[in-house]
């Protein structure tokens, strides 16, 4: 087989076999197909799609090119919760725990920042000693005895989906249903789930904008996951304003242990965040058998909340990863941005919208996401919402403020922040965060 020709193919719109797409896999985690090769095939693939055949046997490559978890000697039905991608997207960090704190174990594995969105894993190595690369060993040791473990791809685990990530990210080929679904269902399959939800996003923020373009997405995971014997659910959710306050590594964390700490009231700047959490960890509640419906599954998981136990759980995960406590415990002792920028609204009104992609790209420029495959994330750069879509402002009052140790940026970012606000002279009506739900029998309301 050649490369050139398996590229130029897909180029002209044709589907690969599986014997084809198994010898572009291997061939790339073997290093004997290169990254430039790779790319001009994902950007093929970007144009022309692939078939629904073809798409599954790509999940299925993907899948096979490492190993999959046996985590049936840990009782319990296992769920995972996955989102396609957002801005401010915190929901892993507040909803393994309280989870885990119902009952439910939580076996996640995670990706990196991709495209304009954040990832969980940059997250989570933004705690002090966080480890994400465990050992298979390691993994079922944490899960079985903390209720949760949160890794990232690895040699053994979803290897292809590994390198072919970060590739994506810097190629422009995120945008892409078979690719997405490949990337996504290869990790959820190899960790040893029993049961899977999805946050599938949709709007300015997402990499699907369109809620058609979402909903066909949530159908492609769920046909996978149900295929292959999970029972799978999707939440097609609101990503038209980053959600909740804070975008950009440790600023997350800290947000999500607030949270978690149940410091947070229902009419703050998280309240999306909370919505959206509630509701995909009560559906995990629910296929985990420890609620009798995923509105008794989202009561059990405020529960958990207010007695403290998910913020416990977090803690106990913490330690149980290497990470430090102390920092978790003592949010103030994290060290501090070089500059901290103030960005004011020069006009009274409404916030009407708050673009998230807009946000997402400048938490890239302040050293957040990657811009190259090997740029060094800087865990405290980001940006704190001071108002969300809804709120009244006035002429001086604070909109965002920005960290970043990069001088060379702040004029740009101080731009693009300002222009991803619109103000207007009348309240938007509240937009809502869940908009369809997706299973095996369709999609419904
Ligand atoms: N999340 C993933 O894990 N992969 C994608 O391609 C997009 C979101």
């Amino acid at each position: 087989m050649n490369t050139v020709e398996l590229i130029r193919k897909k180029r002209e719109g044709g589907s690969l076999g599986e014997n084809e797409l198994r010898y572009l896999i291997t061939g790339y985690i073997r290093d004997e197909i290169p990254d430039y090769q790779m790319s001009a095939f994902l950007m093929a693939c970007y144009f022309k799609g692939m078939n629904p055949e073809e798409t599954l046997s790509f999940t299925r490559l993907m899948l096979e090119s490492g190993e999959t978890v046996d985590l049936s000697e840990i009782s319990g039905i296992k769920v995972d919760k996955h989102s396609t991608g957002g801005v401010g997207d915190k929901v892993s960090l507040i909803l393994a725990p309280m989870a885990a704190a119902c009952g439910v174990p939580v076996p996640m594995i995670s990706g990196r920042g991709l495209g304009h969105t954040g990832g969980t894993l940059d997250k989570l190595e933004s705690i002090p000693g966080f480890r994400t690369n465990l050992t298979i060993p390691e993994y079922k040791h944490i899960i079985r005895d903390t209720g949760a473990v949160m890794i990232g791809q690895t040699k053994e685990i979803a290897p292809a989906d590994k390198k072919m990530y970060a590739l994506r990210d810097v190629t422009a080929t995120v945008e892409c249903i078979p690719l997405i679904a490949g990337s996504i269902m290869s990790k959820k399959l190899a960790e040893g789930i029993d049961a899977l939800v999805l946050d599938v996003k949709t709007g300015r923020g997402a990499f699907m904008r369109t809620l058609d373009q979402s909903i066909q997405l949530a159908k492609t995971l769920v046909d996978i996951g149900t295929g292959f014997g999970k029972e799978t659910i999707g939440f097609i959710t609101n990503m038209n304003q980053p959600l909740g306050s804070a975008v950009g590594n440790w600023l997350e964390v800290a947000e999500s242990v607030h949270c978690l700490r149940g410091e947070l009231g229902s009419n703050d700047s998280s309240s999306d965040l909370m919505e959206v959490t509630y509701t995909l960890s009560g559906a995990m509640l629910f296929l985990g058998k420890k609620a009798k419906s995923i509105e008794d599954g989202i009561e059990k998981c405020r529960k958990s909340i207010s007695d403290g136990s998910a913020y416990k759980k977090l803690l106990d995960l913490v330690q149980a990863q290497g990470g430090n406590i102390e920092a978790i415990k003592n949010l103030e002792s994290y060290p501090l941005s070089e500059f901290s920028i103030e960005i004011k609204s020069s006009e009274q009104g409404f916030i009407g919208n708050i673009d998230p992609f807009e946000i997402g790209m400048a938490g890239i420029l302040l050293g957040a996401g990657r811009q190259k495959i090997d740029d060094v994330i800087d865990p405290k750069a980001g940006i704190v919402l001071k108002k969300k879509t809804g709120d009244a402002v006035n002429a001086g009052d604070p909109l965002a403020i920005f960290y970043t140790d990069r001088e060379e940026v702040i004029s740009e970012v101080r731009k693009r922040i300002s222009d991803a606000f619109k103000i207007q002279p009348v309240q938007p009506q509240r937009q809502p965060m869940i908009l369809k739900i997706v299973d095996k029998d369709g999609v419904r309301k």
